[in-house]
């Protein structure tokens, strides 16, 4: 092609180079600084894994999984899990330099750094059970990255472990010396579901915990490498190990503290008529104690939360810090006593008897935008109001299907519904227990219209219109305020 036609042609010229560049992948041109792998393809292992891909095209980034199911889903159009603006980023790079396998000892051996993300849930058996971290999927990995390693590699926690796990994980790794060093970093991760693409691409702060030896600040130095690509400098905190360990768990509880402490003002608000939304917002003004985290709800859910805090617990009592230990348990304490407390005034409210009658279901997961149900408090308030022998009509946007699975075997009298209009027709109440957007959006007038009556709503989540609800008709039970009724 001469000068002249290219100058008269510079698109054709630029869409030539771009051609170029993708039928070729990068891979194929050897241009990866680094090989990065992930071990566990999971709600975190999948969306860290991919925002990394995207923001370091010169990394290449493998996520590999033992479950073969989980993998196909990554390499499918139907990803394993929901996500807001997570579909994109995994389409816009798969195939490029972000790859999803179940080849674990292949990637394992490629690897230079290593992050381990698998499921960490509480151990249900044995010393500990019901408080202390089941550490098996993680002593597993391990092993499995000590015997597949043929040089040196750097190891990063990115589960949520117990305080010195990486002193664990190090023993495992260099057990049986065959000559390849580990480095252990931790490197928590901080991302909220629902938000986890903005939590993970404007990350408040990045946590690396090392070594403080040659060895451990120059693996520090490469994860900080990483980060640096869309991290702003001052958001990165480098600090020891325990201490990046300790404080992935304490930010949780400190969360979760929060959340049972408006809770237990929303009982007070209850009994006094003062308002809850009025309270939060007049603390919340205070800068230092600052308005997020203070919505009343049902009780916290997620996959997290509470497996969290037992976590603290187990290692306080595990060091005989009784007191300290009961402290953080009350939060636990509280947070059951809350879904409780709304199964108990349905149950008052319906004339203490509910059973027969149906209610509709607003909501399974654990939060909006996300289909996880994990520890969600719909699973115990859904339980509870079958043991009263309430009928169920349960409506989620995108959870129905782990709703399923989490009520399989007592849900001979739920119906899983997908269009809330069609779950609450024939209702005698509402029980909205999950914020998604579209139910403040919904037409009550019609739903009314349908309902039995009276016509209750049980808004968990302080998410409804109340006065307008009540001008249609309904009784508004709302967590952490006066009731409005027409009785
Ligand atoms: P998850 O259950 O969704 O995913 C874990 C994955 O690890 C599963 O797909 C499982 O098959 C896989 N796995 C287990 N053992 C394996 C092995 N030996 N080899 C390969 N794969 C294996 O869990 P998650 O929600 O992604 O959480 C992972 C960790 O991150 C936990 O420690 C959790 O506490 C922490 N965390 C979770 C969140 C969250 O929002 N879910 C946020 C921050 C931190
Ligand atoms: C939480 C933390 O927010 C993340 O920083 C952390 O990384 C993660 O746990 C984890 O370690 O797994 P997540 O559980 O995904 O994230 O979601 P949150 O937004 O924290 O909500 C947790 C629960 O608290 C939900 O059930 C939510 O409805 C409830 N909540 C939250 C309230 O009841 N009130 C509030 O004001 C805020």
């Amino acid at each position: 092609m001469s000068k002249g036609l290219v100058r008269s042609g510079p698109d054709l010229f630029s869409f030539k180079i771009e051609l170029d560049l993708a039928e070729k992948p990068l891979m194929t041109q050897n241009k990866f600084k680094k090989n990065i792998l992930c071990i566990g393809a999971g709600y975190v292992g999948g969306p860290t894994m991919t925002i990394i891909a995207n923001k370091c095209p010169d990394y290449k980034v493998t996520v590999v999984d033992i479950s073969e199911e989980r993998i196909a889903a990554w390499n499918s159009d139907q990803l394993p899990i929901f996500e807001p603006g997570l579909k994109e980023r995994v389409l816009k790079v798969r195939g490029k330099n972000l790859f999803f396998s179940t080849d674990i000892d292949e990637a394992i051996d490629q690897a230079d750094i290593i992050f381990v993300s698998v499921n960490t849930p509480t151990k249900n058996f044995g010393e500990g059970a019901g408080k202390a971290v089941d550490l098996q999927y993680i002593e597993q990995t391990a092993r499995r990255i000590k015997e597949n390693s043929r040089s040196n590699k750097i190891v990063v926690e990115k589960s949520t472990l117990p305080v010195r796990a990486a002193e664990t994980l190090e023993t495992i790794l260099h057990s049986g010396a065959n000559g390849v060093h580990f480095e252990i970093l931790s490197n928590p991760e901080f991302m909220a579901e629902g938000s986890g693409v903005r939590d993970m691409e404007f990350p408040d702060r990045v946590l690396i915990g090392s070594k403080d030896t040659p060895s451990g600040l120059a693996a520090r130095k490469e994860l900080v490498d990483v980060y640096l690509n869309w991290v702003p400098e001052e958001n990165l905190i480098t600090t020891n190990l325990w201490s990046s360990e300790l404080s992935k768990l304490v930010s949780n509880a400190f969360l979760a503290q929060r959340i049972s402490s408006i809770n237990s003002i929303a009982a007070i608000c209850e009994v006094t008529e003062a308002d809850v939304t009025e309270v939060s917002k007049a603390v919340g003004r205070d800068s230092r104690i600052g308005a997020k985290f203070l919505n009343a709800g049902p009780g916290f859910g997620g996959s997290c939360f509470r497996k969290d805090i037992l976590n603290l617990v187990y290692l306080c009592e595990y060091y005989q810090l009784n007191e300290i230990a009961s402290f953080w348990e009350q939060v636990v304490t509280l947070n059951d006593y809350q879904m409780e407390r709304y199964v108990k005034r349905i149950l008052q409210v319906m004339f203490n008897t509910l059973v027969g009658k149906k209610l509709a279901v607003f909501g399974f997961a654990f939060k909006p935008d996300t289909g996880d149900t994990r520890d969600a408090p719909a699973i115990y308030i859904c339980k509870r109001l079958l043991e009263e022998k309430a009928c169920l009509r349960i409506t989620d946007p995108h959870a129905l299907k782990n709703a399923q699975k989490d009520l399989e075997g007592i849900d001979s009298e739920v119906e899983y519904i997908e269009d809330p209009y069609k779950a609450a027709e024939g209702v005698h109440g509402i029980a909205l227990i999950t914020e998604w957007a579209e139910y403040s959006k919904l037409d009550y007038q019609k739903i009314f219209d349908k309902m039995e009556k009276p016509a209750f709503v049980f808004d968990g989540r302080n998410h409804l219109d109340h006065k307008a609800l009540f001008e249609i008709g309904f009784n508004v039970y709302s967590v952490g305020k006066a009731p409005l009724t027409h009785f």
